[in-house]
């Protein structure tokens, strides 16, 4: 029997899409007002999912605490108020899209989670966009 449990989280960042192998021209046709050179920010809802069996000593799939210090470090430390294409590594060479920004956050919790659970992000960049990823 597998449960799975979800955890809300927010950030805000900015970050301007672009391919810096094409021209302004090409880059306005394709990327429209995200490749506003000055950037543009957005109020980023993550939902993080963690499905596991239920520990039978504890009732729980994971510590909601533990989920949510987890999230805090590897999340909102790192991304939180930033530019994200100035000052996340990751984005350095990596155009930060609401796909790419999913992989990087799923990627981020893989590592600090216990393999036996199975992990899914659900990012919202706007209200109505939303991306989900889970290691596939
Ligand atoms: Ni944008």
């Amino acid at each position: 029997m597998k449960v799975t449990v979800h955890r809300k989280a927010h950030f805000n960042a900015a970050h301007r899409l672009y391919n810096k192998n094409w021209n302004m021209d090409k880059n306005d046709e394709v990327f429209g007002k995200c490749n506003n050179p000055h950037y543009h920010g957005h109020n980023y809802e993550l939902v993080t999912s963690v499905t596991g069996e239920i520990d039978p000593v504890t009732g729980y799939v994971i510590d909601m605490k533990v989920l949510k210090d987890l999230i805090k470090e590897e999340v909102e430390d790192k991304l939180d108020h930033k530019n994200l294409n100035e000052q996340v590594k990751e984005f350095q060479n990596l155009n930060p899209t609401a796909e790419n920004i999913a992989v990087v956050i799923w990627n981020k919790l893989r590592n600090k989670l216990d393999q036996k659970l199975d992990l899914e992000v659900t990012l919202y960049e706007t209200p109505r966009n939303f991306v989900t990823y889970k290691g596939e």
